[in-house]
């Protein structure tokens, strides 16, 4: 087993050695262990089909759903896991960069949590290795939620709703620990299939011929690359930048945030290093990439073909993929959102 391994390391190093330097580097073999943890096996297309539905235990998921909109989670009551990461807006905000509590003006655009169980690794910069993980930071961040988890705790404890759901899912009832597995179970839960996927199950009429000319498009000039898996994106980190200097043509002061991958390992050769974003649901989920600089899809697309394929796709093609994009608008399953309060 142990030589399996190196061999496979070997083999990965001399891919990147033999690359022209446009061609993205090969994931690192911990990142493809990962992936391989959420990507089903035998792929025939480089982009899979999401289930229709997914093994998840419902009680937790609807504990999950009530603290994910639960504005308690947050320092001074304001703001909810929601409040970024919209149910109406694709799981995503529709800001530029993130507002928290008090105004606070965050430093990166929120990504979608839509599908996120997918994910290899959490974040833009993979910081978090999975949602549990991911949950419990947003709540301490201070200019996020702003609060303390034992604070959350007590508060939750003297609830006694919570306290009761808790205690029925949960021997040691509300914990920190439980709090985050049941928001989890929640994410884990928000899938969002769609007529590509049934496409991509075999039914061929599911997707338009334009939406199919769009997907050939997609292929043929090199996004699949990057954007592959479940999520199209979410497999592995790659370089804003590639192929030309994105940051030097962005033209505004390069930001802690802009560094990406290099703020968790602090190697050089990981700066601008981001986590291939999922491209399901983007057509909902304006402004884009990690600064939120490009509000139109389009503009996003012509910006992926000059800095990550050195291509200049032309208006033609930018709008046939961009109609193959909103193919990827799925359904969110119906107990997604907060049923209303009668
Ligand atoms: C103030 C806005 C804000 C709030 C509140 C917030 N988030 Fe986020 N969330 C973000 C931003 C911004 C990022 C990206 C940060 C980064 O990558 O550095 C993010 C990232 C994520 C991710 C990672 C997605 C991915 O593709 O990597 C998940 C999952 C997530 N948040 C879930 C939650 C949950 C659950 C809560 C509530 C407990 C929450 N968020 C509260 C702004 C927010
Ligand atoms: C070399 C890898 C790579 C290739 C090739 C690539 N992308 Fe990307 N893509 C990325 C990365 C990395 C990001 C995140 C960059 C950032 O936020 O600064 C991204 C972001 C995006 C986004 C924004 C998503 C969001 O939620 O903000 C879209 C849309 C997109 N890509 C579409 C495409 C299309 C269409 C193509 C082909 C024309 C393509 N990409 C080719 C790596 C790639």
């Amino acid at each position: 087993m142990k030589s399996m391994t190196w061999i496979i390391v070997v083999v990965t190093a001399v891919g990147v050695m033999a690359c022209k330097k446009e061609e993205p580097a090969a994931p690192a073999a911990e990142d493809k262990a990962a992936a391989e943890k959420t990507q089903p096996k035998a792929p025939t297309e480089p982009i899979l089909p999401l289930p229709d539905e997914v093994d998840v235990n419902m009680e937790k998921v609807l504990l999950g759903r009530s603290l994910y909109f639960d504005t308690a989670l947050s320092g001074d009551g304001t703001v909810s896991c929601a409040t970024c990461h919209s149910l109406d807006h694709g799981g995503a905000e529709p800001r530029k960069t993130s507002t928290g509590i008090k105004g606070q003006v965050g430093p990166i655009n929120s990504p979608t949590v839509l599908n996120s169980s997918y994910n290899f690794v959490q974040f833009w910069d993979g910081r978090a290795k999975d949602l549990q993980e991911q949950a419990a930071g947003p709540v301490e961040n201070p200019i996020e939620m702003g609060a303390k988890w034992p604070d959350v705790v007590e508060t939750l404890k003297k609830d006694a709703k919570y306290a009761a759901a808790f205690a029925k899912l949960y021997e040691d009832g509300v914990t920190k620990a439980n709090a985050t597995d049941a928001i989890a179970e929640y994410e884990k839960s928000l899938i969002t299939p769609s007529r590509f996927d049934a496409y991509l199950k075999g039914d061929a009429t599911a997707i338009t011929d334009a939406e199919k000319k769009g997907y050939a498009t997609f292929k043929e000039v090199g996004c699949t690359a990057c954007h592959t898996g479940v999520l199209a994106g979410g497999t592995m980190f790659q370089k804003m930048g590639l192929v030309s200097d994105y940051f030097k043509d962005r033209g505004t002061e390069i930001t802690e945030a802009d560094l990406g991958r290099f703020n968790v390992t602090k190697k050089p050769e990981d700066k601008h290093f981001f986590k291939v974003p999922t491209l399901r649901n983007v057509e909902l989920t304006p402004p884009y990439l990690h600064d939120g600089s490009r509000a139109a899809l389009e503009e996003t697309v012509k910006v992926m073909g000059k800095y990550q394929l050195g291509r200049d796709l032309s208006d033609a093609q930018v709008n046939s993929i961009v109609t193959f994009l909103k193919s990827l608008t799925g359904e969110l399953p119906a107990h997604a959102r907060m049923p209303k309060k009668t």
